[in-house]
């Protein structure tokens, strides 16, 4: 269980202000290569809903967002109703994550896959990915890269201040955000990561039906390089 998000969520939309999602979100949609009008459409690890809310611009689709935090989903459901819009928001582990409904695209962003912390929640969510998605589709994903991880950038936005520090100790990223609101200490957020290897992903893929693989450099359909800060990685139902 990783409720760190439960905590941060009064944050996360100040904390991510400087996160384009028009383009992230249009990148995702030219990833699933297929007119996605009155869709279904899966985001795994949905948290604000801002990805969700970017991809209602673009298409008349049914919009369903997972996530495992019950706060991350209650600041989606008022993003939605400020912007007059609907989202279907399910609480749940997304490794647990199954229905009746199929998708057209399944996608989860921002690294919330590295949240599994452990091969077999990754691989289950991958099989119950492939399950709910409709043939000719896509489940597309972005992963930090291993070999090269971000450094700390503290920042601030308005009255509050960010204070991150990253540590890598083998297999694993845990990354502790101090937060300043007017210049006293608001909030302390640990949150740990599973990093994954490119060959660790093949083994796992190995073990699923999806009918191929591909990792591109994160918001391009270019191979990966050393220096990518994330991978993104399409997995194919045919
Ligand atoms: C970095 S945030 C990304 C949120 C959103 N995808 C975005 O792009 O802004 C990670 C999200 O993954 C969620 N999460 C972590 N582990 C999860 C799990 N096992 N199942 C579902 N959601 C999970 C967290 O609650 C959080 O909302």
């Amino acid at each position: 269980m990783n409720n760190s998000y439960d905590k941060f969520s009064e944050y996360y939309d100040i904390y991510t202000s400087f996160v384009d999602y028009e383009l992230w979100s249009k990148y995702i949609y030219a990833l699933a290569d297929k007119d996605l009008t009155n869709k279904n459409i899966l985001d795994l690890g949905c948290g604000s809903g801002e990805m969700l809310l970017s991809i209602d611009e673009m298409t008349n689709a049914n919009l369903y967002g997972v996530d495992i935090s019950e706060e991350m989903l209650s600041i989606a459901d008022q993003n939605a109703f400020f912007k007059n819009k609907k989202l279907n928001l399910i609480k749940c582990d997304m490794s647990k994550f199954i229905c009746d409904i199929k998708f057209d695209l399944i996608y989860s962003a921002c690294d919330s896959m590295n949240y599994l912390l452990n091969e077999e929640e990754f691989i289950d969510t991958l099989n119950n990915a492939y399950e709910i998605l409709n043939e000719n589709s896509i489940f597309t994903f972005d992963i930090i890269n291993k070999d090269h991880i971000e450094t700390n950038d503290d920042f601030s936005y308005e009255n509050i201040y960010f204070v991150i520090k990253r540590k890598k100790e083998e297999n694993y990223l845990y990354t502790d955000i101090k937060i300043y609101e007017d210049k006293k200490e608001a909030e302390n957020i640990s949150h740990k990561q599973r990093l994954y290897s490119i060959d660790e992903i093949k083994k796992m893929y190995n073990k699923t039906k999806f009918d191929d693989i591909l990792f591109y450099d994160f918001l391009t359909a270019k191979g990966i390089e050393k220096t990518s800060d994330k991978i993104q990685i399409i997995l194919k139902k045919y």
